[in-house]
Formats: C-alpha cells, structure tokens, sequence
C-alpha cells in the first residue's frame, strides 16, 4: 500500500492554525496528530506551509474535443495541478457537445488518458448545447457527469427550462445555469454602464442576466430541481438567491475573483478585460462582495476560458469572450481579501474547496478517513502575476502584474502527488 507522511505543515481548523503531520495510505488520510513517526514511509518536511483540502474549481473550459489549439485536458489540468486544485469540471461547449453518453465519451476517454487532477465533466441540458430544441438524456447521462449546464448560453424558453429541471430532479444531479436572456443581448459585449455610453460600445444589460436567475429561481419551486446559478455577477441576481435560500429553495451560486475584485471602472480597450457575464458596476462589486463575505454566495469558481493570443488581440468589441483564471484565483482571493481583512480565511476555503464538495459531492478533506486530495500552499511567496509563466494555453488574463501573496507548493491528488514546487524539501 503507497503511503505518504506529510511532516510539519500548518492546518487551518477553523480558530486558527495548527502545526501538524498527516499520514497518508491507500490513497485516504489515516492519522493526523502533532507527531507521527512512521518507518519506510515517503516523508515531505511542509515546515511553514500550509495544507489545506484541494481547491475545486466547478466551472472550468479545457476545450478538448474540439478546440485543442485553445486548451486541453492535459494542459487546463496540469494547470489546476499547478495552482493546487485537485477538482475541476470541464463545461460542455466542446465539439462534439456532451450531450449524449456516445459524444461524452470522447472526453472521457481523453480525461482517463491525460488529466492531471479529477476531472469531473458536465453534459449539456439541450442538444447540441443550442439553449432551445431538444433536451438530453438526463437519466442516462447522469451516472458520468457532475451536473449538466448549456454554458455560454441561457435556455431561452420557460417550458424547455421547467422541462429540463423535472426530468433532471430526477436524477439528483443539479442544473448549473448560464442565465442569459437572448432577447435582451442587442449585441452588447461590455457592461450596459458609463464606460460602455462613453466609449460608444454597445452594453448588455444587467436585466439579462438576473431575469434568467428570478424565472429559474420559480421553476425549482416548482419543480424541487437542484439548481446552481454560473457566475452571477450582478447585485439583483444576488438578492434574488439570498431570497431563494432563505425560502429553503436548494438554491446556490458561485462568483469569480474577477467580479470580485474588477469593476466597469477597470476596462480598457482590451480583449484581456472581455468574459461573459461581462464586469459590472461599482454597485455590483459591492454586492458580490457582501454576498461572498455572508455566505449567499457558495463558491469561487473561475471560468477560466482559455482562447489563442489572437482571438483576445481584437480589442473589447471583437475580442472573444474569456479570460483564464486557475492559476490566479487563489492568491488574488488569499491576497486582496483574506489579507486585507475583508473575509476570513476560513470562508475563503468554504468557497474554494468545502462548498464545491458539498454541493456536488467530490470527494477529498482534511479529516481522517477522507480521500487524501490536498493543497500544500506557500502563504508567504510573494510574486507578480505573469502570464508567461501559466502552465495553462490561455494566457489572457486582467492581472498581470499584479502583486500577490500565496503559491501552491504541492498538491495531491488520491494520495498521490501531481504537482510539487521548488519549496517542497
Ligand atoms: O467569458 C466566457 N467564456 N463566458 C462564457 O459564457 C463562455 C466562455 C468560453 O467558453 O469561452
């Protein structure tokens, strides 16, 4: 049976950090204590770093089938090794679209072949991932997938989406919405505020996406359905889920750091600062941050998108949409909120690795007994974001150059190690 000690490293408990061991076997944690001496076992000395459950990133695109010059398994999830996540799901517009167990399988057999970390894959809700038309086979699908999501597009009409969430109650998997009236889109690719009037772009609205969040928000409580809302990034889609969950619905939703930590104000003309939902305004950011801080918001998820060096050289109107953000997220979120005092660390890691887990049922923790999936991070590097350095394809990102606090040192994956820095001894 492998096994691992880990000697030394600081757990985070809730109150405080601890320094302890933690020993490792068959791929679970079987001890955890302040000493543990243990004969002919692998031992890594974690003295001054900090462990803690694998980051999990629900809402990732690795690109693969399909878009490989992009992304793929093997590069989005020696990514995710790189930045200490030990989780991630790959949304469904790929070609060909997950949207039966045939067309899946192509992805998973890549995923068995090359991924780095778990990587854990969502079909689409329609054929074709069209938003309209037909829906998948949910029960069929269901055994492979953590969810189905349409990403990148709402389902447009009301009685498909009551549809789609009957059936997938059915399931027990949950619904992961891309809320996004068509209708209502007129061609905007920027935030509908004052940069978008001075500039001359043409604006989606912030109605866009909360209209989709209130609408489903009613179908699951008449449905009973799941439902996990994408990267909200308006202030009333975060009323509207307050709402729900205090209602009981089994409401939940995530963010990403750069609604987080970017608004409307921050946009230059540059491809780097396009993703969909786009930034909001000030008032949103706000939103979103008392939102994370109190807990109506569940999870950071990153979206990370990546697309090639010339799709994002067009500028905002004609740049794609995405920016790439696993290898960002957790030290923009350790740096600009844990540090400055704006929420604890123990909620940080509720939204990057408790949360995840709990909602979508991945396996990993720092208790005895759990699947040894874990993150070594280094609190105390301090470095400058530089895109050139990602492991990942995708290099479009709104913070290089920023200076940040907190790198991953190791991380393992079934108690077996996929990633180790420089500071590991
Ligand atoms: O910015 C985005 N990029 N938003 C989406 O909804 C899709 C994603 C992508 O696939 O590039």
């Amino acid at each position: 049976m492998e096994r691992l000690l880990l000697k030394n490293g600081l757990i985070y408990r809730g109150f405080g950090f601890e320094r302890c061991c933690v020993l490792i076997e068959g791929g679970r944690i079987a001890k955890i204590a302040t000493e543990i001496d243990a004969e002919g076992v692998q031992t890594v000395d974690l003295a001054g770093l900090t462990m803690l459950p694998g980051l999990v990133d629900v809402h990732v695109h690795l690109r693969e089938p399909g878009f490989e010059y992009k992304e793929t398994i093997a590069s989005g999830s020696a990514a995710a090794a790189r930045a200490g996540y030990t989780a991630i799901c790959p949304m469904p517009n790929l070609n060909p679209v997950p949207d039966s167990v045939e067309h899946l399988r192509v992805q998973l057999d890549a995923i068995e072949r090359d991924a780095r970390v778990r990587v854990l894959p969502y079909a689409s809700i329609t054929a074709g991932q069209k938003g309209e038309g037909e829906l998948v086979d949910f029960e069929a699908l269901a055994p492979y997938v953590i969810g189905f999501s349409d990403d990148g597009r709402g389902v447009q009409s009301d009685d498909l989406m009551r549809e789609a969430m009957r059936r997938c109650a059915k399931t027990g998997r949950p619904i992961v919405a891309h809320c996004e009236v068509n209708d209502l889109l007129r061609g905007g690719y920027i935030h509908d505020g004052e940069y978008a009037r001075e500039h001359g772009h043409k604006g989606i609205c912030s109605e866009s996406e909360w209209r989709q969040v209130e609408r489903d928000i009613n179908l699951v409580r008449a449905t009973g359905c799941r439902y996990h809302v994408c990267h909200v990034s308006t202030k009333e889609s975060v009323a509207l889920v307050r709402r729900a969950k205090a209602e009981g619905l089994p409401v939940t939703c995530e963010t990403a750091p750069h609604y987080l930590l970017l608004n409307e104000t921050n946009l230059q003309n540059d491809g780097c600062y396009k993703m969909n939902p786009p930034l909001r305004g000030v008032d949103d950011q706000a939103a979103l941050i008392e939102g994370a801080v109190d807990g109506t918001i569940d999870v950071i998820a990153t979206d990370h998108a990546p697309h090639s060096a010339e799709e994002k050289s067009r500028g905002l109107e004609k740049s794609a949409f995405g920016i790439v953000g696993l290898e960002t997220a957790f030290p923009l979120m350790f740096t600009n909120f844990v540090q400055k005092g704006v929420m604890s660390m123990e909620r940080l890691v509720q939204m990057m690795c408790v949360n995840p887990r709990r909602i979508f049922g991945i396996p990993g923790g720092l208790n005895v007994g759990d699947v040894a999936d874990i993150a070594v991070m280094n609190l105390s590097a301090d470095y400058v974001i530089n895109p050139k350095h990602f492991v990942s394809k995708g290099k479009s990102t709104p913070f290089a150059g920023y200076k940040v606090q907190g790198d991953c040192a190791m991380t393992i994956v079934d108690g077996r190690v996929v990633f180790r820095g420089f500071d590991v001894a």
